[in-house]
């Protein structure tokens, strides 16, 4: 549902604004790193967020932590892959943001995401993918989420769903190829992700997903990237493809895979469910939203799914909930459905 609220009568306006979509803004790869990011500081509040920033770092790490890490977090500016040194520098100047606050919360971002991500297959094979993005901050973040195109050669190489600041993709579509999204797998602390960012040189889980969309040439190669390079934190990537039983959950260790479970459609496995718990073990009973999930996707059968009853499943209660910020759902043999909603009806609850 999009709404614009200066053409709706009043009374429609409260059951209107729940849900909206994020503003749309195109980086272009064609240029330099450090300005390729310009466009974003349009279609953001750059004072609100300069206020923000440092509000979202001090609640993630201790104010003196926050002070001793600075020359650590300097230094980790040398072992950032040089395009995104590049553009966390453009960000930090274009938005007047401290670099080293940048640099932190794009390490920040990756310790304390819950989500729900769905990949399924209907009965002619098509391959739908959805998730829910829930974080705290949520109203923070609501304010700060954007959908990306980027361009190269007045084309979209590939298009994404993020927040402002960060470099990185949790939510992500190469047309015709594959999709992506990821969702915390909470093992250790954020400090180990920056000493596995120093000593192993490896790459922020949601880099590796940016990379594999701007990188790989088909489903079964970003399935191996996903499951092979190594990264500074754990993770799930849930992946779908376009051709019948491209759909995986890919359990990250940060070597490697710890498991790749694929769809199995001959034998009735067209659904894969992944929120933030390894999918052979069971849930914690205090956040099981993976059985609700379940039961939605059951009742509304193979033969019912598509990109608008796989909205429906991730609009239920408990699969969104009030900290989700956004909804996308996308099939990567039909790019042009790519839609992401913010969230706002599940926060009422
Ligand atoms: C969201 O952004 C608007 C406009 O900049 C601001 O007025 C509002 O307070 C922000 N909301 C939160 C929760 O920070
Ligand atoms: C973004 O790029 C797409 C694809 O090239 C184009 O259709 C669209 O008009 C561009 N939008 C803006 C705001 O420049
Ligand atoms: C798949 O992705 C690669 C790399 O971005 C791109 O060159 C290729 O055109 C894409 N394939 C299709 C069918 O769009
Ligand atoms: C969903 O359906 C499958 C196949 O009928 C069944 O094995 C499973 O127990 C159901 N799960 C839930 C949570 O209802």
């Amino acid at each position: 549902m999009k709404c614009s609220l200066a053409l709706i009568p009043l009374t429609l306006a409260a059951w209107c604004y729940a849900d909206f979509a994020p503003p749309i803004v195109n980086i272009s790869l064609d240029e330099p790193p450090k300005e390729r990011w310009a466009p974003l500081m349009k279609v953001i509040d750059v004072r609100y967020y300069r206020k923000i920033a440092p509000l979202i770092i001090d609640s993630i790490v201790p104010k003196w932590v926050h002070q001793a890490i600075k020359p650590v977090v300097e230094a980790l500016e040398d072992y950032i892959p040089q395009h995104y040194a590049g553009e966390i520098q453009g960000l930090a100047s274009l938005s007047g943001v401290d670099v080293t606050d940048i640099i932190l919360l794009n390490f920040a971002y990756e310790i304390t995401a819950f989500c729900t991500s769905i990949v399924a297959q209907d009965t002619n094979g098509r391959i739908y993918h959805g998730r829910n993005m829930d974080y705290p901050f949520v109203e923070i973040l609501r304010n700060l989420t954007v959908d990306i195109l980027f361009i190269r050669d007045g084309k979209v190489a590939y298009r994404g769903t993020s927040f402002a600041g960060y470099v990185g993709l949790w939510t992500g579509q190469s047309a015709n190829n594959f999709t992506i999204s990821g969702d915390e797998r909470d093992v250790g602390f954020w400090w180990e992700n920056v000493i596995s960012a120093f000593i192993l040189k490896s790459i922020p889980a949601s880099w590796l997903m940016r990379e594999t969309l701007e990188e790989a040439a088909s489903y079964q190669d970003a399935l191996e990237r996903l499951s092979k390079v190594p990264i500074i934190s754990t993770v799930y990537y849930i992946v779908g493809g376009v051709q019948p039983g491209e759909g995986a959950v890919v359990t990250r260790d940060r070597s490697g895979a710890a498991d790749v479970w694929v769809l199995d459609p001959l034998h009735g496995q067209w659904f894969r469910v992944e929120t933030n718990y390894d999918h052979w073990n069971p849930p914690p009973h205090g956040d099981d939203r993976r059985t609700p999930t379940i039961k939605a996707l059951n009742a509304t059968g193979q033969e019912n799914i598509n990109l608008d009853s796989l909205f429906k499943v991730l609009s239920a209660s408990p699969t969104c909930n009030r900290i989700t910020i956004y909804t996308t759902v996308m099939s990567a043999g039909t790019p042009e459905k790519y839609r992401t909603v913010m969230r706002e009806k599940c926060n009422l609850e």
